[in-house]
């Protein structure tokens, strides 16, 4: 584990994937996989699937701000202007303000976690994020008993942002998303800084995006400058969009089938005609033992 400091990683220190691997399954058979249970749940989580590569994690997108086609996020990935960066911390917490990104992220070491990503279209990866828990962040600005929500908020830059601009997708800009308190200040929850070792990629949300593993992919918002803890749960952009199809919980559910699709499997990119690599979707992306107790007594059908 290291501290934070910026830029992430100098380009001298950058793994090439084919080591990185090596490294990870040294250390397994040396026994360091079994620390984690003396860690907790948080490392514990911690997949033993094969990590999807570098490319395809960096090459395969969301980001309707840069796009709608896969591809598109990586290609203009140079349209995102991430420095300058601040991010707005406001509602119900003692210490609201806007925060440098520095200022945000100087405190907290920067952890490694491996999580399962399942996007609602049904296909998945596995990546190895570099982040620190949102929980740690939020405690510093102290919320107050009325926070029971917190909310999210991308970039809004329409005159870099190409899919903000000619807003084909019919989206709501910018990108909200939300949590209820107890799932944002659960240990699973990160905040992502990096992955495979290295700052974030434009194209996956640079230069500071959630990661909540057991949530559909689109819960998991990227290039985050506002985050704002409220009473009220807020309107988020893909449930504005068309709420029969995308709910609030957004939890992975194999027994809740998306309206036009199943969701109980999914493609484990990569992912082709000939080799398809469909696998079973499993409840709360397979992270039940650590989440499912959030939700107990609530019916999952009604809150999809
Ligand atoms: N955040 C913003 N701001 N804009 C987006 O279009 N797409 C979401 C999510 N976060 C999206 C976003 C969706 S649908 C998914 S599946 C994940 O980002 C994809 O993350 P990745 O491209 O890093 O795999």
């Amino acid at each position: 584990m290291s501290r934070y400091r910026y830029p992430v990683i100098p380009s001298s220190a950058i793994t090439p994937e084919k080591v990185y691997q090596q490294r990870r399954t040294l250390l397994k058979l040396m026994g360091f996989a079994g620390l984690s249970s003396l860690l907790g749940d948080a490392l514990a989580a911690d997949t033993a699937d094969t990590l999807t590569p570098y490319e395809h994690v960096t090459g395969y997108n969301n980001f309707y701000e840069l796009g709608q086609a896969k591809t598109d996020p990586a290609a203009n990935a140079h349209r995102l202007k991430t420095a300058p960066w601040s991010v707005a911390i406001e509602g119900e917490v003692a210490k609201p303000g806007t925060y440098t990104l520095e200022d945000i992220l100087k405190p907290h070491a920067i952890e490694e976690r491996v999580y399962r990503l399942r996007c609602v279209e049904a296909w998945s990866m596995v990546i190895p994020w570099n982040g620190l828990p949102l929980k740690d962040l939020l405690a510093r600005f102290g919320p107050t008993s009325k926070a029971r929500y917190v909310v999210f908020e991308s970039i809004f830059d329409p005159d870099n942002l190409p899919g903000q601009k000619d807003n084909r997708s019919g989206l709501q800009w910018p990108y909200v998303e939300g949590l209820r308190i107890d799932e944002a200040m659960h240990p699973l929850t990160l905040l992502a800084v990096g992955l495979y070792g290295k700052t974030l990629p434009n194209q996956n949300g640079a230069p500071l995006r959630l990661v909540v593993p057991w949530k559909y992919g689109f819960k998991s918002i990227k290039s985050i400058v506002r985050i704002r803890l409220q009473e009220q749960q807020p309107v988020t952009t893909w449930n504005l969009s068309a709420p029969h199809e995308y709910g609030f919980y957004a939890n992975v559910n194999p027994a809740v089938d998306h309206p036009r699709w199943s969701q109980q499997s999914e493609r484990r990119l990569p992912s082709s005609l000939f080799n398809p690599n469909r696998i079973s979707t499993q409840l709360f992306n397979g992270y039940a033992e650590q989440v499912a107790s959030l939700y107990r007594g609530m019916d999952l059908r009604v809150n999809f």
